[in-house]
C-alpha cells in the first residue's frame, strides 16, 4: 500500500465527481489549455489559487514562490510568463499577496532563517524603499499587512518592467497586470487598485 493513499484515494473520488458532473470534461482538457489568467501567488497551503477563485482546472496558469515574489534573475518565475503571455496568451497576470504572509512576517525580523534570507531579502528592499511609511505603526500585525500589500504593489512593478510584458504592450497585446491580496481570516480577495495595461501607467504608480 502507497504511503499516499490519502491521497490517490481522494483523487480517485474527485476524478468521478467531476465525470458525474461532465463526462467529456477531462477529454475535452487535455487536447488544450487556454486559461485567461496567469496567477503569481504565495507558496501558503492556505492560499491555493483555483480553490478560492472557484475555478476549474484548465483556468488558471500559477506560478507560486515563498511571499509572491517576481524577481528579475529568476529564471523560473520568467519563464513562466514568458509562456503565459507568448503561448498561452493570457489577458490578465494576477500577483496576489495574502494578509499574515510567513515570509513577509521573517523579512522583519532581524534573525537569520539560513538560506532563505536570500530570498527574503528582495522584500527587506520594498521595505527599505518604503521606510517612511512605518515609522508611525507598532511593531505587529499592522507593519506585517502594509508590508505584504507594498510588495504586491512592488511584484506588480516587476512583472511590468520586465521585457516579456513590455514587448507584448509593444505589440499592441491586450495584457492587464493586476494587484490582489487574500485575507485568510474571511476568505477574501481585496483588489488593490492596481491595474496596468500599458507602458505609460508604468511610471505613473507612484
Ligand atoms: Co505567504
Amino acid at each position: 500500500m502507497s504511503k499516499l493513499n490519502y491521497l490517490f484515494e481522494r483523487n480517485k473520488n474527485w476524478a468521478e465527481k467531476i465525470k458525474k458532473q461532465d463526462p467529456d470534461f477531462f477529454n475535452k482538457l487535455s487536447q488544450q489549455q487556454k486559461p485567461q489568467y496567469l496567477w503569481i501567488g504565495c507558496s501558503d497551503s492556505r492560499v491555493p489559487p483555483n480553490q478560492i477563485v472557484d475555478l476549474m482546472p484548465g483556468e488558471i496558469f500559477v506560478h507560486r514562490n515563498i511571499a509572491n515574489l517576481v524577481v528579475h534573475t529568476d529564471l523560473n518565475c520568467l519563464s513562466v510568463i514568458q509562456y503565459a503571455v507568448e503561448v498561452l496568451e493570457v489577458k490578465h497576470i494576477i500577483v496576489c499577496g495574502h494578509y499574515g504572509c510567513g515570509g513577509i512576517k521573517a523579512a522583519l525580523e532581524n534573525k537569520e532563517h539560513g538560506l532563505i534570507d536570500n530570498w527574503l531579502r528582495h522584500i527587506k528592499d520594498v521595505y527599505r524603499l518604503h521606510k517612511q511609511k512605518f515609522d508611525n505603526l507598532d511593531n505587529g500585525k499592522n507593519k506585517v499587512d502594509l508590508l505584504c500589500e507594498l510588495n504586491v504593489i512592488e511584484q506588480v512593478q516587476n512583472v511590468c518592467n520586465t521585457t516579456i510584458v513590455q514587448n507584448a504592450w509593444k505589440s499592441n497585446k491586450e495584457l492587464t497586470v493586476h494587484g490582489l491580496i487574500y485575507n485568510i481570516q474571511d476568505g477574501l480577495l481585496k483588489d488593490l487598485n492596481i491595474n496596468i495595461s500599458s507602458i505609460e501607467e508604468i511610471n505613473s504608480l507612484y
